[in-house]
């Protein structure tokens, strides 16, 4: 079991879980979940950005593919008294939340390419490989997007330059975008703050 630690609170880690890096951080520093808020986390990992958002009084939805993650996430947010606020839900994109809709959805999605001879497939590997072109989640999340949102919602999530960011934003032309970038050794990575156009009031 590994601790790593931000602003001072401590989160466990097991093993098969994705160890939060870069762009948990980058995520938590933007992270904007307000008060009585529906906050949906897709692939929560040990749990950091959910167990954030129902800090802040969100009530938060979280997800993942690897039962170790849930397990893992659960028990950290039992540890900052936060279990209350969260509900876990096992599965894939959202398929756990078919027909919900939330204020604000938040995803730290595999988005690295991985050439299908290279990939193990193990639940670990399942949280950074997406696929030969680095899309295969980030492709299927952007197309679910939409009808999970709220009028006025918003997106937060990121992805590397090595996973075609022209393509995002061509799938996200209905929304607006903001995107904040970072510089990292082998890639520069995007936070991209998506937010629904509200229709004309006249
Ligand atoms: C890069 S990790 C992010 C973990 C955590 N949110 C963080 O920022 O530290 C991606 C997470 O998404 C999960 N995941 C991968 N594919 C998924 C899918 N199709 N649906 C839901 N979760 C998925 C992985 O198991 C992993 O926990």
């Amino acid at each position: 079991m590994d601790r790593i630690y931000y602003k001072g609170k401590a989160f466990e880690v097991s093993p098969q879980v994705y160890p939060p890096a870069e762009d948990t951080f980058l995520l938590a520093d933007n992270l904007d979940a307000r008060a009585g808020e529906r906050v949906l986390e897709l692939g929560t990992g040990c749990g950091i950005l959910a167990i954030l958002a129902a800090e802040a009084g969100a009530e938060v939805v979280a997800t993942d593919v690897n039962p170790a993650a849930l397990r893992c996430a659960r028990a950290n947010a039992v540890a900052h008294g936060v279990e209350d606020r969260i509900d876990f839900r096992l599965g894939d994109l959202f398929e756990p939340v078919r027909g919900e809709r939330f204020d604000l959805v938040v995803f730290n999605p595999p988005y690295l390419p991985v050439p299908s001879e290279e990939s193990i497939g193990d639940m670990l590997d399942r949280a950074w490989e997406g696929g030969p072109d680095g899309r295969a989640v980030i492709d299927r999340f952007l197309e679910g997007l939409p009808e999970h949102l709220n009028e006025g919602g918003r997106a937060l999530f990121v992805q590397s330059s090595l996973s075609d960011i022209t393509r995002t934003l061509h799938m996200l032309r209905a929304f607006r975008v903001g995107i904040l970038r970072r510089k990292l050794p082998f890639e520069e990575l995007f936070l991209l703050r998506v937010t629904t156009l509200l229709p004309l009031q006249l």
